[in-house]
């Protein structure tokens, strides 16, 4: 799980560091989306490292939800028994979203692919111009999309505080000072995450970006 999963922070770092290019104007974004056609030429061949690097995604993806099944599966095989009553309150709500903000980030990232990769849901969907089809997916007529992404992206937030936490613990923190910091830093990368994703949908739904 800490491996896939951290292997997946990149990634979600990475993108949204790359979303923000959309304040620098489209000519940028738009030059943005076409390197990351051509990282890696001339050793590798146009879109290869794309591919390459859906290829991990995907292996890591897979992993992670196996991963969480063998995990969830061990944990109901160590107490057979059900527990008579169960205080309502076990760990912080992040904690207690795992398995259902995991299903919303996965059907959000399907939806997410038809809609800027392959362009199958977007209105604008132009493949030589990424930045006007950002741009056409968060118009305000569109509001129920706006709301959809910056419910994913909060879920994301929620299950990365945690997943953060959790992998730090599995790599081998142990110290109740480590834990402290653990989940402080897990807090504050989920916090700026979510706030580097968001800025993009409401920077189109306020004119900011147009
Ligand atoms: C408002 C927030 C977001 C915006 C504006 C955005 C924008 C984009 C755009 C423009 C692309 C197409 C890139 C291209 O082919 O040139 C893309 C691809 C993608 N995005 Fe996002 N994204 C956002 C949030 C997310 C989130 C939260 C996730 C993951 C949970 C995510 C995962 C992906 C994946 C997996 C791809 C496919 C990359 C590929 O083609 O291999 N995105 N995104």
């Amino acid at each position: 799980m800490a491996v896939t999963g951290l292997l997946l922070v990149a990634f979600l770092y990475a993108h949204m560091i790359g979303n923000l290019k959309i304040f620098l104007g489209a000519e940028s974004f738009d030059h943005y989306a076409h390197w990351l056609r051509t990282i890696g030429v001339p050793l590798l061949p146009e879109t290869w490292y794309l591919w390459i690097q859906r290829f991990a995604l995907t292996v890591a993806v897979v992993g992670h939800i196996v991963a969480a099944t063998i995990l969830a599966r061990r944990a109901r095989k160590a107490r057979p028994v059900r527990y008579v009553r169960r205080t309502k309150v076990q760990g912080s709500y992040a904690a207690r979203t795992m398995r259902w903000g995991g299903v919303i980030i996965l059907l959000f990232v399907i939806y997410h692919i038809l809609d800027l990769t392959t362009g199958t849901l977007n209105p604008n969907a132009d493949a030589q111009h990424p930045y006007a089809n950002v741009v056409a997916d968060f118009a305000p007529g569109r509001w129920y999309v706006t709301l959809f992404y910056a419910l994913a992206i909060v879920s994301v937030g929620f299950h990365l505080r945690h997943g953060l936490f959790s992998a730090v613990r599995t790599l081998g923190q142990r110290t109740l000072r480590g834990e402290r910091i653990a989940r402080a830093v897990a807090l504050v990368l989920s916090v700026v995450l979510v706030a580097g994703y968001l800025s993009v949908p409401f920077a189109v739904l306020t004119g900011l970006v147009d």
